[in-house]
């Protein structure tokens, strides 16, 4: 059996920061997303009984034995759930810039969890589709929905109550995010090490939990009215707070560029001057800016002016799961 599905990535506007459960990706705080239009992943899975082991492809070259053991762990979690016996071939296509530094994993992992499930066979609900490609990576289980998703971190210890649920639609507010690209850099702390630090050794991070709770709260609110000012206000000082916790872990550590700076600034500058629009940042340098679709072209003209500035991709707000022919 074979399938093939597309999932796109997702940008946090109350981050997942650290996990309770190392294992099951259990989170220790609730989070809230958007899916984007552009950047995504296609991933076939051919269950067949003439393999003797998991073969991975990522970008049409065969991929080395460790990303190849991670597939495997993957599909050996999914396989303990359906049943399937049989190795895979895994083909995976990622549709985001090549080295841009804007991360794949999320709809890597959506994308897999779907095709792998499909090729077996089995039917699953979304929200169950949500709880395994959590077991990839964290954040993927918010691709599987479009629009605006909130990760329910849930307290169950087997992490049956922590998965993703759509709270708007693609269609239903129309924002638009700029993924701003300043460095094409690998980065050096990745986000499961990095949260992994910081929740061990920060004395940031309990103020973290509190914070992100309220801001939690005030973000749905903001999305509920379709208020972008309190939204936007939220987002991006979410984003600041789960940054501050690094610089508190031991060793300390830092996503952020001079040039990331100077896109805060600017972005906080012309907002100032009555261009209203928020950043936020992952777990890297490069940045994203959120704003209505009326002010969309002015930024990308004011930011493009930016030395810093490798490369502007607009983004709208994109669908969930997407299962395709073959
Ligand atoms: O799921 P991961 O391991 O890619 O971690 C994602 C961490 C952040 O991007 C910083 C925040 C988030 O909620 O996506």
């Amino acid at each position: 059996m074979k399938a093939t599905v597309r999932a796109h990535t997702n940008i946090a506007l109350i981050k997942y920061w650290g996990k309770r459960d190392e294992n099951l990706f259990l989170p220790t705080n609730s989070s809230l997303s958007i899916t984007l239009d552009r950047f995504y992943t296609e991933t076939t899975v051919h269950f067949d009984h003439c393999l003797s082991e998991d073969v991975f492809w990522l970008n049409h070259v065969q991929a080395d034995q460790k990303e190849t053991k991670k597939i495997r762990a993957f599909l050996n979690k999914v396989r303990d759930l359906t049943g399937e016996v049989r190795s895979a071939r895994v083909e995976s296509v990622n549709h985001v810039p090549t080295a841009s530094g804007f991360a794949s994993s999320a709809s890597g992992f959506a994308a897999l969890a779907g095709a792998t499930v499909k090729a077996s066979g089995v039917t699953l609900s979304e929200r169950e589709l949500s709880q395994i490609a959590r077991q990839g990576s964290g954040s993927a289980c918010r691709s599987i929905f479009g629009g605006f998703v909130e990760w329910q971190k849930g307290i169950a210890t087997d992490g049956s109550d922590s998965y993703a649920v759509q709270l708007l639609d693609q269609k239903a507010w129309d924002l638009r995010i700029l993924a701003i690209e300043v460095s094409t850099e690998a980065k050096k702390v990745l986000s499961r090490e990095g949260m992994k630090r910081t929740v061990a050794t920060s004395p940031f991070y309990q103020g973290w939990l509190k914070a992100t709770e309220v801001d939690l709260v005030t973000a749905k609110k903001a999305i509920a009215q379709r208020s972008f000012t309190l939204l936007g206000e939220t987002l991006e000082s979410n984003a600041l707070k789960m940054h501050a916790t690094t610089l508190g872990a031991d060793p300390p550590f830092m996503y952020w560029q001079s040039s990331t700076l100077i896109v805060m600034e600017t972005v906080q500058a012309l907002r100032d001057k009555g261009l209203e629009a928020y950043f936020t940042i992952d777990a890297g340098p490069n940045v994203k800016v959120i704003c209505k679709p009326e002010v969309e072209q002015k930024l990308i003209n004011e930011l493009s002016r930016l030395d810093v500035v490798k490369h502007i991709y607009p983004c709208q707000i994109g669908p969930g799961l997407c299962y395709l022919e073959g």
